[in-house]
């Protein structure tokens, strides 16, 4: 995934601040981070629980509770855009063709118990101003995932699907906009050893064979490992250290770090990507 030509920059974060107010307490969620993310990248941001991986993805994908509860500060350039401060008119622009898309953490919480998937990717699909050829546009997204047997994927309700099927769904709504960049939060948590790599090979032929940059957000080197490039390591709204995988996983340079690589290695093999 590492290529020799320079690529483009994609995404350009800097001095990020996420302020939420709660219960007339200020929570700095995020705490003034920088982050690089060039084209058809993919960099893991790795925290525990807490840390503010969730408030960061949502802060640059402008997906913050409304200006009452979270206040925004700092830069977040995207292909040029001024995302912090764009307003809503452009930011659906952004969402509908080419720009970022977000698989929240918590897959159940964000399909419809009681539609068929068809609807639900119907609805995903009419969102972005795509209304030509709903269904095959719905299957061939399917597809693209890696779900096979897509007529009866369409078919189904949500609780009629495994979880990797319904994560993978997920990930094929969010792609409705062809998006450049997909941030994925804990894409595999909760879900067994076996789909886990079934959602890692699917997120790997994203960003490889279309050229999806990803930011994947998780508490499991693992993970991280499997599947990107760079990583930030984030514990209490900041990013202590980052790197390329490879140089982290030899020489972390923060203990905080190396605690979250020691979890990571009883959870999967990084070395089995070598
Ligand atoms: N809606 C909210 N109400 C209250 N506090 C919140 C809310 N959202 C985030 N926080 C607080 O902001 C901080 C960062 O939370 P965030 O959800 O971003 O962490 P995270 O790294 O994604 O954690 P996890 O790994 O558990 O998903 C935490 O202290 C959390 O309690
Ligand atoms: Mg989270």
């Amino acid at each position: 995934m590492s290529g020799t030509k320079p690529r483009p920059a994609l995404l350009t974060v800097r001095q990020v601040k996420v302020h939420l107010r709660v219960n007339d307490r200020i929570i700095h969620a995020v705490d003034g981070v920088d982050l690089d993310l060039r084209a058809g990248e993919c960099v893991g941001i790795l925290g525990e629980s807490g840390s503010g991986k969730s408030t960061f993805g949502r802060a640059i994908t402008r997906l913050l509770p409304n200006v009452a509860l979270a206040h925004l500060s700092g830069e977040v350039m995207f292909d040029g855009h001024d995302v912090a401060r764009m307003p809503e008119a452009g930011l659906r622009l952004l969402r509908r063709r080419g720009g970022f898309s977000m698989v929240f953490q918590d897959p159940l919480n964000h399909l419809n118990p009681t539609r068929r998937i068809a609807a639900q990717m119907d609805e995903a699909l009419r969102s972005i101003g795509d209304r030509h050829k709903l269904r095959a546009r719905a299957a061939e997204l399917l597809l693209q995932v890696g779900l096979s047997d897509v007529e009866r994927v369409l078919r189904a309700y949500p609780h009629e699907l495994s979880g990797g099927m319904r994560q993978r769904v997920l990930i094929a709504m969010a792609l409705a906009s062809e998006p450049r960049l997909l941030v994925a939060d804990e894409p595999t948590t909760a879900l067994d050893a076996t789909v886990q790599m079934q959602v890692i090979e699917t997120l790997r032929r994203l960003n490889r064979d279309r050229h999806v940059a990803l930011l994947i957000i998780t508490h499991n080197f693992g993970l991280v490992a499997e599947l990107c490039d760079r990583v930030y390591v984030m514990t209490g709204g900041k990013f202590v250290e980052d790197a390329d995988v490879f140089s982290l996983f030899e020489s972390p340079r923060h203990p905080y770090t190396a605690s979250l690589i020691a979890a990571g290695r009883r959870l999967l093999q990084p070395s089995a990507r070598v």
